[in-house]
C-alpha cells in the first residue's frame, strides 16, 4: 500500500513536471512570435472571425483633422499618354531612376505598344512609376539621364518623394491619383514590378474577351489570403504594432502584378483619401482600400508572386506573369510569341499533351513556387 501511494505521487510529480515544461514551451513559442504561430493565429482569424470591420473604424482619417497622404509634384510627366484614345490596358511599371536597363528590355519585349497595336489590335500604354534617388548626388546625375530618356519615349511619370522601399505606397498612390487624372477612361489597369515577365499577348486577349462580356468588382493576381504581418524586426517586411496591431491583413494581391477593371480603380482613389497612408506595404495597402470599398482579389492561377513560370511552350500558352527575369527577357519573349506554341497546344490532342506536361511540371511533392498544380487542368 505505501509503495503504491508513493508511485502514485511520483506519478504525479511526472505528470504536473511535464504539463509544466510543454506550457512553457508553449509560452516561449507564442513569446518569441514565431512564424507558425503567427501563420495559425492569422489563418484562424481570416477563415473563422473574417472580419474586417476595423479598417472602417481605425484606418480611417477623421474629417477635417487630417488632410490625407501627402500630395507630391510631378517632376517628369506625360498628361497626354492616354487622352482621345480607346484604351484597353494602362499598365505601370513600379520602376526606380537607376533602372534604365530593365526599362529598356520591356520597351523593347512584351511592353511594346507598337507591336501589340498592330498584331493584337488592342491599345495599351506603358507608364513607368518612380520617384527621385535618395542620395542628392546620384540623384542629380540619374535626374538628367531620366528626362533625355523621357524626350525619347515619353513614358516615365516621376514624383518628388524618394525612391525608396519604405515609400512604395506612395508610389502606389502616384498611379492611382494618375489613372483619376490623366487615363479614367481605361478600361483596365495593371501594376506590375520592372523584374517582371508579362505575356501581353495572352493578357490582351484575355482582357479583350471580358471587355465583350462586361465585367465588374474585377481584380486579379496572385492572391495572398490570411497573411499575418510580420514582426520580426529584421525581415523587410516588418511591420510595428502601432501601425498595425491587428493579427491578420485583408486579402491582397502580390505585388508584383495584378489587374484591375477601371471602376476598381475609382474605388480604391476614393478609398486612398479617407485612409491612413502610413503602413507602407503598398500591397497591403491596396488590399485594404478594397477592403472598405467592398472589392475581393480573385486568383488568377497564371500570375506568379515571388515564382517563376517554368520554361515551357505549354506553360507559354497559358501563362500572364512570371517573376524575377532579368537576363533572360529577350530569350523568354521570343520564345513564348513564337508561333510553334500555339500549334503545339492546338486541337484535342495538343490539348491533352499539354495537361499533362503541365502537371508534370507544376504537380510536385516537394513546394516549389511557381504557379499551382490546379492551373495544368484549369
Ligand atoms: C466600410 O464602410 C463602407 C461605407 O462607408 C462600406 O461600404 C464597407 O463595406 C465597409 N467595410 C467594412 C470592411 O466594414
Ligand atoms: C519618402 O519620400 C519623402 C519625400 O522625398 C521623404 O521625406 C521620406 O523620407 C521618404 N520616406 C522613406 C521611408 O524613405
Ligand atoms: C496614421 O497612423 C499612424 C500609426 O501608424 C499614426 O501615427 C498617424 O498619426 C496616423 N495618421 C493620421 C493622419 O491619422
Amino acid at each position: 500500500m505505501i509503495i503504491s501511494a508513493r508511485r502514485l505521487r511520483r506519478c504525479q510529480f511526472l505528470h504536473i513536471f511535464a504539463s509544466c515544461f510543454v506550457l512553457s514551451l508553449m509560452l516561449l513559442w507564442v513569446q518569441e512570435d514565431n512564424h507558425v504561430v503567427n501563420h495559425m493565429k492569422s489563418y484562424s482569424y481570416r477563415y473563422l472571425v473574417n472580419s474586417y470591420d476595423f479598417i472602417n473604424e481605425s484606418l480611417s482619417l477623421i474629417r477635417d483633422k487630417s488632410d490625407g497622404a501627402p500630395s507630391y509634384r510631378y517632376l517628369i510627366n506625360n498628361k497626354e499618354k492616354c487622352r482621345a484614345q480607346d484604351v484597353l490596358l494602362l499598365l505601370f511599371v513600379k520602376t526606380s531612376p537607376e533602372n534604365r536597363r530593365r526599362r529598356d528590355a520591356i520597351r523593347q519585349t512584351w511592353g511594346n505598344e507598337h507591336y501589340i497595336r498592330s498584331q493584337y489590335t488592342a491599345n495599351i500604354k506603358i507608364v513607368f512609376a518612380l520617384g527621385v534617388h535618395k542620395n542628392p548626388m546620384e540623384s542629380n546625375l540619374l535626374q538628367k539621364e531620366l528626362v533625355a530618356e523621357n524626350k525619347k519615349y515619353n513614358d516615365l511619370v516621376q514624383q518628388d518623394f524618394f525612391d525608396t522601399f519604405h515609400n512604395l505606397t506612395m508610389k502606389l498612390l502616384l498611379q492611382f491619383r494618375w489613372v483619376n487624372a490623366y487615363c479614367p477612361h481605361a478600361k483596365f489597369i495593371m501594376s506590375a514590378d520592372d523584374d517582371i515577365f508579362i505575356h501581353t499577348p495572352n493578357l490582351v486577349s484575355y482582357l479583350q474577351h471580358l471587355d465583350r462580356v462586361g465585367v465588374q468588382d474585377f481584380w486579379i493576381g496572385r492572391v495572398h489570403r490570411g497573411s499575418p504581418p510580420i514582426r520580426n524586426k529584421n525581415s523587410k517586411y516588418y511591420v510595428p504594432y502601432d501601425m498595425y496591431p491587428w493579427t491578420s491583413y485583408p486579402d491582397y494581391t502580390a505585388g508584383a502584378a495584378y489587374v484591375i477593371s477601371r471602376d476598381v480603380a475609382v474605388k480604391v482613389y476614393e478609398a486612398s483619401l479617407v485612409l491612413n497612408t502610413s503602413i507602407y506595404i503598398d500591397d497591403v495597402f491596396m488590399g485594404i482600400c478594397a477592403t472598405r470599398m467592398g472589392v475581393v482579389p480573385q486568383y488568377h492561377t497564371f500570375f506568379s508572386g515571388e515564382g517563376k513560370a517554368p520554361y515551357h511552350p505549354c506553360i507559354y500558352n497559358r501563362m500572364m506573369t512570371s517573376h524575377g527575369h532579368l537576363e533572360d527577357i529577350h530569350h523568354l519573349w521570343k520564345e513564348a510569341t513564337d508561333p510553334k506554341v500555339k500549334l503545339l497546344s492546338a486541337g484535342f490532342w495538343g490539348d491533352t499533351y499539354c495537361k499533362l506536361v503541365n502537371t508534370m511540371l507544376l504537380c510536385k511533392l516537394h513546394y516549389v513556387d511557381t504557379y499551382p498544380c490546379s492551373a495544368a487542368w484549369s
